[in-house]
């Protein structure tokens, strides 16, 4: 069995993928890490857990040789709309971050290192309409930039040092968990206050289209490629996707559960990044070179976060 270290432990992706991760590869093959103390979730499942700071290039190796890891996920990243703010921090953490996680993956000869894209990558010079595999990435976020940085450089280590780098452009991904700092999360929250208030204030307009996948498809990907045979693969980032919507085409769908919700629209600075990316993505590459297949459409995510969410609340909406 493959030891297994990943960064950011505890951020949306984090909180769904250790778990499932233990299940697959056993609790002591799974080694969660990231900035702050524990999670409850993570003490509860008594996940091995332990802090790092990916700009610790010292403490990132030591994690990596006490535990003999064969294989990096690394999450660890500032999203779109908390880096706009903050745009030093985004850059000390995605770039330095990366390519300390980079140089330690190649020295200390690392199995594979996986590390999300995303739809960020992409800016307004791309073709926004089913956004090919390979296209024009001239992204305007400074997330944006240190993914396409990302990109570019893990198929450079792959070129010159033969590092197995492998990564999935993921869309906006949807769980009941709550998100931090992106632009998506908007599909997020959109349920927290339909099942609180009945009511939601939208960041974006009406009309901005992004594309979405619901979190067992974001899992699914992640495990897919990372178990991909090499040989298989033509590219080193992958485009994935599960479904595409609009925000009022979201809040219709979820008035079809809750007849009262209403939805008014205040967008601000995270209209326009939204604008800036994809309103779809054409996966097709995914497709052919690993059999990628999304398996939960719309009409079916729309009821399984109303159930998570109002799980989570402890609230009933039937
Ligand atoms: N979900 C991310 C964000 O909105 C996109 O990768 O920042």
């Amino acid at each position: 069995m493959k030891k297994y270290l990943v960064t950011g432990s505890y951020g949306q992706i984090g909180v769904a993928l250790i778990p499932a991760m233990i299940k697959k590869y056993g609790r002591e093959n799974v080694i969660a890490t990231g900035r702050k103390k524990p999670i409850p979730l993570f003490k509860e499942l008594d996940v091995i857990y332990r802090r790092l700071d990916v700009r610790d290039q010292f403490g990132l190796r030591s994690l990596i040789v006490e535990n003999d890891i064969d294989i990096i996920i690394h999450n660890a990243s500032v999203l779109s709309a908390t880096g706009e703010k903050n745009p030093q921090l985004a850059h000390s953490i995605n770039f330095e971050g990366f390519y300390n996680v980079l140089e330690a993956s190649r020295e200390l000869k690392i199995e594979q290192l996986f590390t999300p894209s995303s739809i960020a990558a992409f800016g307004p010079t791309t073709p926004l309409v089913n956004t090919p595999n390979t296209t024009i990435m001239e992204p305007t976020s400074i997330y944006g930039i240190s993914k396409v940085y990302i990109e570019l450089m893990g198929n450079y280590y792959n070129l010159k040092y033969g590092l197995n780098f492998r990564a999935l452009r993921y869309p906006g991904v949807l769980s009941p968990e709550e998100p931090g700092g992106g632009t998506t999360d908007y599909a997020i929250w959109i349920f927290y206050e339909a099942l609180k208030n009945m009511k939601y204030t939208c960041f974006l307009g009406a009309d901005v289209r992004l594309p979405m996948m619901m979190m067992s498809d974001c899992l699914k990907s992640t495990f897919d490629l990372i178990e991909a045979d090499d040989a298989k693969l033509k590219h080193r980032s992958y485009n994935v996707t599960g479904m595409s919507f609009t925000p009022e085409e979201l809040a219709n769908a979820i008035r079809k559960y809750l007849p009262d919700f209403t939805i008014d629209y205040e967008p601000d600075f995270r209209n326009a990044i939204a604008l800036s990316w994809p309103q779809s993505l054409d996966d097709s590459a995914a497709r052919e070179e690993w059999g990628w297949e999304p398996e939960l459409p719309f009409d079916k995510m729309v009821p399984a976060m109303l159930d998570g969410v109002s799980q989570r609340l402890g609230i009933s909406y039937k």
